[in-house]
């Protein structure tokens, strides 16, 4: 009789639905799913062998993206030699669970390898080098990367263009010609591969701001003179639980998806205060960072325009917000270190269902 009941006991289980108590209603990708949404997040290729990292990110997103592997510094180890390695894992990742994948990124200022950062290249030579490492990158996932993130993060707060060893110094050739060397970066990049789409992506770009206005100034340009840009990324690191700088990101969004554009919400993540010991400082803090999760996702699912919405990450365990403010900021994505939803998980899926 024990046995019995045992038996039984086992068979059901085995029948419940596959994850913890906590998502037995639908996850966010399969309310996504059904908005043709794209809902995704940044994932390092090293902690798919981890089970709940794996399993979590299966059930939860139809999209990811390389948070660092598919950079300069993580597919370019020397300047002969490219390792695609980590990237196909990501890509193999998304194969096998039917997911997109978003590429990240061909240029930026940052991320790059010492041969390249500390080297001593003339304009022409970097000219070339950037030309050829778009190509080769875009035509090795050809087919299998339907977006990149083509420039990243090439203004400063006060809307000039930001110095950088791709702009002036020495730059490619284009120095003081404003976005000229964003505009040859697009075009290199839809001749690697037509069908990509080729993104714009920035941070503090979610409201009405001087740098936002560049960013759409540039795009209204590119627009204009036939410059190949199908959308624009807004990354979404949201520092101040106030949400005033954000308040005018449905305006942006609409100012940029009237271009027509694509915007894409690509790096979500709120990072909550810290104590010394790596407590929260304030528990209200997370119904905050809810609200602010809801925010977003509301202005995005309301505007057409909005055709994905992804976060850096999802598990609180590997978020880089900890390294990046040296331990005063943390907890900043939707699943707690043991990858439990947190409230923001919650309003997220609260958006998705409407
Ligand atoms: C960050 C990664 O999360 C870190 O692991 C890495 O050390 C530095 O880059 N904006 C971007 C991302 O576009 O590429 C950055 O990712 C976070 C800010």
């Amino acid at each position: 009789m024990l046995m019995r009941f045992r038996r039984l006991f086992l068979v059901f289980i085995l029948l419940l639905p596959t994850g913890t108590g906590n998502t037995l209603a639908q996850s966010l990708r399969e309310q996504a799913d059904k908005r043709k949404l794209l809902i995704g997040a940044a994932v390092n290729p090293g902690r798919f062998s981890e089970a709940p990292y794996a399993e979590t990110l299966a059930r939860e997103f139809n999209m990811v993206e390389a948070e660092n592997v598919m950079k300069w510094g993580g597919i370019r180890p020397a300047q002969d030699k490219f390792n695609f390695g980590p990237g196909d894992q990501v890509v193999a990742f998304a194969v096998a669970h039917k997911m997109k994948v978003r590429g990240h990124c061909l240029l930026w200022s940052e991320y790059n390898p010492a041969w390249l950062a500390k080297g001593s290249f003339t304009p022409e030579q970097l000219s070339k080098l950037l030309e050829e490492h778009i190509t080769t990158v875009m035509k090795h996932y050809s087919g299998k990367v339907f977006a990149w993130d083509v420039v990243n993060e090439s203004f400063l707060a006060n809307g000039k263009i930001e110095p950088s060893i791709w702009y002036d110094s020495p730059g490619i050739g284009l120095a003081e010609k404003g976005t000229a060397y964003v505009e040859q970066a697009f075009r290199w990049a839809r001749a690697a591969d037509p069908k990509a789409l080729l993104f714009y992506n920035d941070y503090d770009t979610e409201g009405l701001n001087p740098k936002s206005d560049a960013v759409y100034e540039m795009a209204k340009d590119f627009k204009k003179r036939g410059v190949p840009i199908d959308g624009v990324g807004i990354q979404a690191h949201i520092i101040d639980l106030d949400m005033a700088g954000i308040s005018s990101l449905a305006a942006n969004m609409k100012r940029l998806t009237a271009l027509g554009l694509q915007v894409h919400i690509t790096e979500m993540d709120v990072g909550l205060r810290l104590e010394k010991t790596g407590a929260l400082m304030d528990q209200a803090d997370l119904d905050r960072q809810a609200e602010i999760y809801r925010f977003v996702a509301t202005v995005c699912v309301q505007e057409p325009g909005c055709a994905a919405f992804m976060t850096w990450g999802f598990t609180d365990k590997y978020s880089w917000i900890p390294g990046y403010t040296k331990g005063a900021k943390g907890k900043a994505l939707l699943f707690d270190q043991a990858y439990a939803p947190k409230p923001a998980y919650r309003a997220l899926r609260e958006v998705l269902a409407r």
